[in-house]
């Protein structure tokens, strides 16, 4: 029997729901090749002319702790059912410097050791970009899930990582044909882009029914921040601990995330963006605002945070699980964000998302494409005019070819074939 060692690697929130189907993918296969063992009475050869079945994956997991807090790590491995990590490298949070040079150090180390075939990298964070330099100087074959993306904004950290990733990896998993066009584009050959579909939304499709099985009141009242002030000033009772929630189901509200340097690390856009949330867009629409640590941290730096625990319409809360985040953004009448992943996940729910930024890299969840996104960057007067436009949108999804729930068993043959 053949063997083929892949090392995965998971360093921040938006990375773990890309693995856990990875993951599932591989345990899929060796149960198949396993089952064809058994069948052929222990006779490891199994007898299919499909060399791939003929392979045993061994799977090696990499956190490479970049987010280490429960709600930002621990909670996902458990809700997404993915394997525990074989090896912590306790990276923690830094400078994009440190982070990159600790993880360099550390993977490094375990690369040596465990001398995989492959390494897999998902996304763009800095373990993204970390561990595909340092298994390529170490020799090792690199393949990349979700490459391809450009949002021709290098002021990104984040599009770094991803130029950086592509321009060393051996195979380039795409979710979309505009990735596959910016390699082709950047002279990536035909043999290296694999089209293989969005594996977000693989986990999106599994996880659906327990996510509309859960209840909103119970997801805000589990995860409150300072107890529900804004709430109960709202509902106008002070003894129940919430009772916002029955408003937010009879007339609809906002589901808020927003975590990118460019929104929240300048005291001159952040003031602008919380009077705009404060006076207009939750005196119309109550706001479920889930806060992602660095927002908590400079809202509080910048004089902003009392206001906005005090404002009676905007319901703070920490960050929460998937399925949690999955069933508010299937609720909820529209979506303010900057994150990528939240774009993708409304696209395909048909939740109208007011997308935070100036460019993105996902343009295929765009109104013009026939997504349900607009782009407003953070400037109140777009924000405000898109806001207008979209209470009155109907809900309707979107998926773009091979977003199909599908993804990840397409990648494990990819990387078989390869
Ligand atoms: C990172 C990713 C970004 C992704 C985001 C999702 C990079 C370059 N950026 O940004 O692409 O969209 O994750 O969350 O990799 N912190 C905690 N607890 C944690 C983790 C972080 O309190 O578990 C705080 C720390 O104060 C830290 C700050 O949050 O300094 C920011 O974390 P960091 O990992 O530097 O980047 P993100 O902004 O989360």
């Amino acid at each position: 029997m053949q063997k083929l060692k892949i090392m995965s690697v998971v360093g921040a929130r938006p990375n773990f729901m890309k693995i856990a189907p990875f993951a599932h993918a591989i345990a899929a296969h060796n149960a198949r090749v396993s089952g064809e063992c058994r069948a052929s009475g222990g006779e490891c050869s199994p007898s299919t002319d499909n060399l791939n079945q003929k392979v045993l994956i061994q799977h090696f997991l990499v956190h490479t702790g970049q987010h280490y807090d429960k709600a930002m790590s621990e909670s996902f491995f458990e809700s997404l059912d993915i394997p525990h990590p074989d090896v912590d490298l306790g990276i923690g949070s830094g400078s994009h410097a440190e982070q990159v040079g600790r993880t360099m150090i550390e993977f490094e180390k375990v690369l040596l050791a465990q001398k995989p075939d492959w390494v897999v990298v998902v996304g763009d964070v800095n373990a993204t970009a970390a561990c595909s330099i340092t298994a390529k100087k170490c020799h090792v074959k690199v393949a990349h899930i979700e490459a391809g993306l450009r949002s021709f904004d290098q002021k990104m950290p984040e599009e770094i990582n991803r130029m950086v990733t592509d321009s060393i990896s051996d195979l380039l998993l795409t979710p979309d044909e505009f990735a596959n066009a910016n390699l082709r584009r950047e002279g990536h050959s035909e043999d290296q882009i694999k089209f293989v579909g969005n594996i977000m939304i693989d986990t999106l499709e599994a996880n659906r029914g327990k996510a509309a099985g859960l209840a909103l009141d119970q997801i805000i009242n589990d995860n409150l921040i300072e107890s529900g002030v804004g709430c109960r000033e709202a509902s106008g009772s002070s003894d129940s601990p919430c009772s916002m929630p029955h408003a937010l189901c009879s007339n609809g509200f906002a589901v808020l995330t927003m975590h990118r340097p460019s929104n929240v690390d300048h005291k001159e856009v952040l003031v602008p963006l919380v009077r705009l949330l404060i006076d207009e867009v939750s005196a119309e629409l109550p706001l479920v605002w889930s806060v992602h640590p660095r927002t908590k941290k400079n809202l509080q730096n910048f004089g902003l945070w009392d206001e906005i625990v005090q404002s009676k319409n905007i319901i703070l809360i920490n960050p929460i699980g998937y399925h949690e985040m999955l069933k508010l953004n299937m609720t909820a009448r529209l979506m303010l964000t900057d994150s990528g992943g939240l774009q993708e996940e409304s696209c395909v729910l048909g939740t109208p998302c007011i997308t935070m930024r100036e460019t993105t890299e996902r343009p295929v969840t765009l109104v013009e494409h026939g997504g349900v996104s607009e782009l407003t960057g953070s400037d109140p007067v777009k924000i405000r005019k898109a806001f207008k436009k979209f209470l009155n949108f109907d809900r309707k999804g979107h998926c773009p070819p091979l977003w199909d729930g599908k993804t990840a068993e397409r990648i494990v043959e990819r990387i078989l074939e390869a």
